[in-house]
């Protein structure tokens, strides 16, 4: 793959066009407009310096990996990427206009990947022109670090697209699970359910936000706890993927928690907006309840 074409300028895409381009690849960042996939790049550039801050990259490797990231105002030069993966907003009317619109310039042998959490491949890959061509890529945040990809391939998928893209992300330094296509994949099946029982034990007063995270961090020996994983994935993601298990199995095991559904109503999604579980005004994060 010499060219790779990322849509969605957020945490996910930004993080994703950061460790393509760092693997030596050109990658082409679009998001609504120009100023936006712009602005991503400034994301990776500030993620780049603090690299060369720490003494893990010289500063020209990071000029160079900032170079080959081209933010563009529309999909058309996409035309010559080999792979084009999708990171927009977790929602399917969105990824659909997405898929439809760059669907039109995808080069013949190029793949379409989306990096969807937990929306059915199967019934995406029909918004796309050629479905055998169409993949499930779901990385994990924070994208340069984690060690892990997922690919799923749905119904229609070749198994020639599925071996290129397995060895694309491993060729991005990355192990890779190879999922079926069932609502969450593997890691957000099981994820999702303990960050939503998490709001449930918050919800009920079993413990305050600090012993929860707390419990978690030493008694399971979990890097972050629920509810800080919860705002660092972004609470509306959060909701986005709980509900697709609810709608898509009918269990209410996956029913929301009551709690989840208030701080996404008041806007409190997580660190993006400075609050979530906890507040990310201040120097250090500071519980809320
Ligand atoms: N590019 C490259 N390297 C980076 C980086 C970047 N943008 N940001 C951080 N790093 C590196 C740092 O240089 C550091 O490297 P070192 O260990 O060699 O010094 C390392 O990553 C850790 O960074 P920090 O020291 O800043 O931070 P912490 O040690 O506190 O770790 C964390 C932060 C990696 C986020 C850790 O808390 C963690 O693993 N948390 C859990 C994350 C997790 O579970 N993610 C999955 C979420 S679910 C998901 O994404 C799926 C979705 O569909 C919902």
């Amino acid at each position: 793959m010499q060219t790779v074409g990322v849509i969605g300028a957020g945490q996910m895409g930004t993080g994703i066009a950061q460790t393509v381009a760092q693997h030596g690849m050109k990658v082409l960042l679009a998001d609504l407009d120009l100023a936006h996939a712009e602005a991503g790049k400034d994301k990776i550039d500030q993620a780049l310096t603090k690299l060369v801050g720490r003494g893990k990259l010289e500063a020209d490797q990071a000029e160079a990996i900032l170079a080959r990231v081209t933010p563009v105002a529309n999909y058309a030069p996409m035309a010559d990427a080999g792979l084009i993966i999708e990171a927009a907003t977790e929602r399917e009317e969105i990824k659909k206009s997405i898929f439809e619109a760059v669907g039109k310039v995808l080069a013949g042998d190029a793949v379409m990947a989306s990096n969807t959490s937990s929306i059915p491949i199967t019934r995406m890959a029909n918004y796309s022109p050629d479905p055998q061509r169409f993949i499930g890529l779901h990385f994990f945040n924070p994208v340069p670090v984690m060690g892990l990809i997922e690919v799923i391939p749905g119904l229609a998928t070749l198994q020639e697209t599925t071996d290129r893209i397995t060895a694309f992300a491993e060729g991005l330094g990355k192990q890779v699970v190879l999922s079926q296509d069932e609502p969450g994949f593997v890691v957000n099946r099981i994820l999702l359910p303990m960050i939503n029982e998490a709001i449930f034990v918050l919800g009920q007063s079993t413990a305050n936000i600090e012993d929860i995270d707390k419990g978690c961090r030493l008694g399971l020996n979990h890097p972050m706890g629920p509810l800080e994983l919860a705002d660092f994935v972004g609470l509306d993601t959060c909701f986005e993927i709980i509900k697709v298990l609810y709608a898509t199995t009918g269990d209410s095991k996956y029913r929301p928690a009551p709690l989840l559904v208030k701080y996404v109503e008041a806007g409190w999604l997580g660190r993006k907006t400075g609050r979530g579980f906890y507040d990310y005004t201040g120097e250090a994060p500071v519980p809320t309840r």
